[in-house]
């Protein structure tokens, strides 16, 4: 095995070569990028020769392929490939993925299929490194907070200003609507490590008004978004991106004027987020079952 890493900055993303994903891993390669996923959480690699068949066969290294999405349409003939593409909306606000059901995905990976000539940058940030440079008081607080996840979350851009066929999309994405409440601070299973659990789908702290609490999440998110804690990643032809979803968050830049640009996105499935007192999320509404099985 040859694998090598080689940092991209200090607190977030290694590209990762000397590994060909088309065949299957060995235990040592298997475990060498998993140790790799947990001390960098963003993992680059490039000239790599996928199909929709191998980047699954990729992501089952690292435990149980989700389907697509719980209300959106899969890659057709795919079922377990969503595709992200640039025709069927944009995902320019920051986001772990698939928060609001009750265990998202721990991990996932997105296949570059069609890259804009400029632009359409993917921006994966640490909320690990975000967690640990909150001043103590603000920690101590983070700690004790548990938050309202829902996919029926306030939009970047208000429904007067959408035209039909994007409110068709919205329409589909909140089809089943899921609230979960999960920790602020989530406890890496693998490695212990503390992370900042929010994101665009967070909308209310639990004992808060929406004011209050947007007010508090706002402070606690401009942390996460920090410059130094941000990884912004331009994307090539045939590469793949494997990023941790239990210690980061992610955005999709608008800045390629709408040219095609077509992600394929697999995940893994994901255990239920633990605290730092080790009580679990809980659910209120919406189940997920149809979507993911739970990792242990
Ligand atoms: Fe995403």
């Amino acid at each position: 095995m040859s694998l090598h890493l080689r940092k991209v900055t200090a607190n977030i993303g290694a590209h990762v070569s000397g590994v060909d994903l088309a065949r299957p891993l060995d235990e040592e390669t298997r475990s060498a990028l998993r140790e790799a996923l947990n001390v960098h959480k963003a993992l680059v690699f490039d000239d790599v020769h996928l199909d929709d068949e191998g980047q699954q066969a990729f992501v089952r290294h690292f435990g149980d392929v989700t389907t697509a999405h719980p209300t959106v349409a899969a890659v057709d003939g795919a079922p377990n490939v969503l595709p992200v593409d640039s025709e069927q909306g944009i995902a320019n606000h920051w986001h772990t993925d698939v928060t609001f059901v009750l265990n998202p995905p721990q991990a996932s990976t997105l296949r570059s299929i069609t890259v804009p000539p400029y632009g359409g940058e993917t921006l994966i940030a640490s909320s690990a490194a975000a967690y640990r440079q909150l001043p103590e008081p603000l920690r101590a607080l983070a700690d004790d907070l548990w938050a309202e996840h829902t996919n029926d979350y306030d939009y970047a851009v208000p429904a007067e200003e959408i035209d039909e066929q994007q409110a068709a999309q919205r329409a589909r994405f909140t089809s089943i609507k899921f609230r979960t409440v999960h920790p602020v601070v989530r406890v890496h299973p693998l490695t212990g490590e503390r992370g900042l659990f929010i994101g665009g789908f967070a909308q209310r702290i639990v004992g808060l008004s929406v004011g209050e609490s947007r007010r508090i999440l706002d402070l606690l998110q401009s942390y996460v978004t920090r410059p130094e804690n941000v990884l912004r990643h331009r994307w090539s032809e045939n590469q793949l991106v494997l990023f941790d979803n239990r210690i980061t968050q992610h955005y999709a830049v608008d800045n390629y004027d709408r040219q095609p640009r077509r992600l394929h996105r697999v995940t893994v499935a994901g255990d239920v987020p633990v605290g730092v007192e080790g009580k679990e999320s809980y659910s209120i509404e919406g189940d997920a079952a149809h979507y993911t099985s739970v990792a242990a």
